[in-house]
Parts: structure tokens; C-alpha cells; sequence
């Protein structure tokens, strides 16, 4: 397991130079992208609606393979090779008919571990994840905020140090939302995971990440993503961090880099 302070060393994940295209080439939709995370970082890509967001995390995820460029893993090319990276889509996704345990352990078990164990090795975890005694629950005897932890914990069952993850929290309420992105924050700095979150929720990505990263641009309109501008955020350790006039400064540097107005 990596630790927070590799956080100087080399990054958990890299991308270099991608560009990105869903017809190999003729319709760009990002290109010059480079980015890193560290282990027990957390990331924010905050861009548009279809400005390429998830485009870009398929990529790293090694779902779809660049026109252009290299995806790292510690140094490591895996360009195109599904299965290194944990990833969660947009929607939590738990299957309705599987118990809450079977599915946190469903990443184990289709790795081949026999279910009794992977059912085990699942519990151990679901005190660290907020979920104790939801073990033998259906999902749909979850509240939300439930739903979205045991997700989380699917997809650290994945096994991977990187963790890419398209709009984690957007189907949540408000409350529920930012207690989740506290929890979110700590717990994979104590696990060292690498986490890139996509979002198109400015307010999202400032209250997450220790860097955002803004992705600008008009594919649909012939004109390729790029990134546009990161902007690196101190925590000044306080709780409501959100209402502090340098939470209001650093929005305002992210939504002049997304090219719109702040609203007052
Ligand atoms: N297979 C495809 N065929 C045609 N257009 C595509 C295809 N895949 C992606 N696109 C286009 O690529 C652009 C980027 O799409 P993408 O889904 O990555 O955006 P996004 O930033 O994730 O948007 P959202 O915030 O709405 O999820 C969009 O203009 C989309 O229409
Ligand atoms: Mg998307």
C-alpha cells in the first residue's frame, strides 16, 4: 500500500500527452493532456458538460486507447490495458439482487477468489467504510449516502492504487454529499489511493481536491479540450471551509478558468 507522503515521489498514475478521439482521429475531442495523481491524492477534473470528461477517464481507466500519448502506473506503460485501475461510473450500479456484502466482494470474486472468502475479506472493511451491520441488506435497504460508501468499497475492492471516479456524488443531497466528500478525503488518504474525480460541479471539485484541473473546450463544435488551467487548494483545516472567503477566491480562479461568470 502506498502512503501519503510517497506524495513527493514518483505519481501513482501519469498521462502524457493524450489526445483523444472516439473515431480514431477524425473527431478530436481532447489532446495535450498530462496530468498525475499521487497516492493519497485527490484530483479533481472539472470541465462542461460533454467536454470530454469521461472520454478521458476511459481512457485511463484503459477502456479505449489514445490517438496519442502514454497512460502511466508508477513509471509503468499500461496504455490501453483494462484492469489496472479501479473506476466507478456515474451511477453507484449496485445490482439490486445481491446482498450488500456480495456485492462489495462481486470485484474479488469475478478475480477468480471463492465467494465464502471473498465475502470475508469484503466484511473486514465494512466497519472502515461506515457500513457495519449492512452486510446481509438488499441495496435497496440502503439510504443513499449507504448505496454510494458500499460502491466506494466495490470499487477499492478492485485492488488498484488509483481509483477514477465519473461524478461520485451527484445523485446525493447536499448534507449527505459533503459529509461524504469529508469521509471520501480521509479515508483514501489513510489508504493511500490515488483518486482522480471527474466533475462538472465547480463547488464539487473545490471541496474534494488538493488540485483542480480545468478541462476547457468545444469538441462538439470541432474544438478539442485541454486543459486549461490547475489551480492548487491549502485546506486551512477548518470544517466549513466552504463558506471562507478564500473557498469564494479559489472558485472564482476555477469558473474564470472554465471562461464563466461567478454567480453573486
Ligand atoms: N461514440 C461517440 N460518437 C459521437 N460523439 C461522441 C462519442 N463519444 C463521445 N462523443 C462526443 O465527445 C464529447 C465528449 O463526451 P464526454 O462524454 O467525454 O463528455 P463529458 O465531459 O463526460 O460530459 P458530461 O459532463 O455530460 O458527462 C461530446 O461532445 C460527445 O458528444
Ligand atoms: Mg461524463
Amino acid at each position: 500500500m502506498m502512503l501519503p507522503d510517497d506524495a513527493g515521489g514518483r505519481p501513482a498514475l501519469e498521462a502524457c500527452g493524450l489526445t483523444l478521439s472516439w473515431d480514431g482521429g477524425m473527431h478530436v475531442v481532447a489532446e495535450g493532456i498530462d496530468l498525475d495523481v499521487h497516492g493519497g491524492e485527490v484530483v479533481c477534473l472539472v470541465g462542461r458538460s460533454g467536454c470530454g470528461k469521461t472520454t478521458i477517464l476511459h481512457a485511463l481507466a484503459g477502456l479505449t486507447r489514445p490517438v496519442r500519448g502514454r497512460v502511466l502506473l508508477h513509471g509503468e506503460d499500461v496504455t490501453g490495458q483494462p484492469g489496472r485501475v479501479s473506476y466507478m461510473l456515474q451511477k453507484d450500479l449496485l445490482l439490486p439482487n445481491l446482498r450488500v456484502l456480495d456485492n462489495a466482494s462481486l470485484p474479488l470474486v469475478l478475480g477468480g477468489m471463492p465467494r465464502a472468502e471473498a465475502r470475508q475479506r469484503a466484511d473486514g472493511l465494512f466497519a472502515r467504510f461506515g457500513l457495519e451491520g449492512t452486510q446481509e441488506l438488499w441495496p435497496s435497504q440502503l439510504s443513499g449516502g449507504m448505496r454510494q460508501r458500499a460502491a466506494f468499497l466495490r470499487t477499492y475492492l478492485m485492488g488498484n492504487e488509483v481509483a477514477l471516479l465519473d461524478e461520485p456524488f451527484s445523485a446525493l443531497d447536499a448534507i449527505t454529499r459533503q459529509e461524504l466528500r469529508t469521509w471520501y478525503v480521509g479515508m483514501s488518504r489513510e489508504l493511500g489511493i490515488a483518486s482522480l474525480v471527474i466533475t462538472h460541479d465547480v463547488d464539487e471539485a473545490v471541496s474534494l481536491a488538493s488540485r483542480v484541473l480545468v478541462l476547457a473546450g468545444s469538441p462538439a463544435e470541432g474544438k478539442p479540450s485541454a486543459i486549461v488551467g490547475e489551480v492548487r487548494i491549502e485546506r486551512p483545516g477548518v470544517d466549513d471551509f466552504s463558506i471562507t472567503h478564500a473557498y469564494v477566491d479559489i472558485k472564482r480562479e476555477v469558473m474564470g478558468l472554465l471562461g464563466a461568470e461567478v454567480a453573486r
